[in-house]
């Protein structure tokens, strides 16, 4: 591309996009005949209850699984077409994921934990250091660098986990219930640095969740049940942003 386009693009669009499990009368539609579009720059919250194909969607979006139907394109690309490999390579190079649990290295401090995913980069023992220690000044946790997970509470241990996932300057954020075991206030504590993150940086973030006062201080709110959108218009968030 030799043309700068200004306006946003859609990162992702997916089109009539299923994902079935199992086989006959045992079969499960987890997604069905999903059609969603992403545009970079956007927070968007994926809400719905318990099984109703949420994290499914994620893994979709995150190429760690294809669609059993129709197409998900990423950039244009559509990740049912490309091998292991290549989606392998994708994940490491353009996508960053946050957990539930925030699955930090319990035996690494917090400026370890960043480092290990900066490892691939290459850089000197120096620069890969104060990388680390300026992702994590980018989550509010300039101080907490020496700390094992264990001397962390739970919404700081989260904030490596996103400075972490933000090491290898991911095309997109991708959080699956990230405010799950975390208390309501640390929970909006986390959405508002996802908000930072995506007005600040124009950082692409999409957050699964299955609370609703959550899901509503994303900047679109996107509702799933029993595997398709419900309430796919963008809403304005009711806790403004
Ligand atoms: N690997 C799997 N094999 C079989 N069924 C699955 C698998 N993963 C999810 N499901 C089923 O697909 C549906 C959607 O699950 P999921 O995407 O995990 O929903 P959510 O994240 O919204 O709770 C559920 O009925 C779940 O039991
Ligand atoms: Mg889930």
């Amino acid at each position: 591309m030799t043309v700068t386009d200004i306006h946003p693009r859609p990162l992702y669009e997916l089109r009539g996009v299923t994902k079935t499990y199992g086989q006959g009368a045992g079969q499960i539609h987890a997604v069905r005949e999903l059609d969603l579009t992403i545009d970079e720059g956007e927070l968007v919250a994926i809400a719905g209850p318990s099984g109703s194909g949420k994290t499914t969607l994620l893994q979709l979006l995150g190429a760690l699984d294809r669609p059993t139907n129709g197409q998900v394109l990423f950039e244009g690309r559509d990740l049912g077409k490309l091998a292991d490999g290549e989606l392998t390579k994708l994940r490491a190079a353009t996508i960053g994921f946050v957990f539930q649990q925030f699955n930090l290295i319990p035996t690494l401090n917090a400026r370890q934990n960043v480092e290990v995913a900066l490892a691939p980069q290459g850089l000197p023992g120096d620069v890969r250091r104060s990388k680390a220690e300026h992702l994590l000044a980018s989550v509010g946790l300039e101080r907490r660098g020496d700390h094992l997970p264990s001397m962390l509470s739970g919404g700081e241990q989260q904030r490596v986990a996103i400075a972490r996932a933000m090491a290898n300057e991911p095309r997109v954020l991708l959080a699956d219930e990230p405010t799950g075991n975390l208390d309501s206030v640390t929970g909006q504590e986390i959405m508002a640095l996802l908000r930072s993150l995506s007005l600040e940086r124009q950082q692409t973030i999409v957050v699964v969740t299955h609370n609703q006062e959550i899901a509503a201080t994303a900047g679109r709110v996107v509702r799933m049940q029993d595997g398709a959108i419900v309430d796919g218009e963008p809403t304005v968030a009711e806790a403004g942003r």
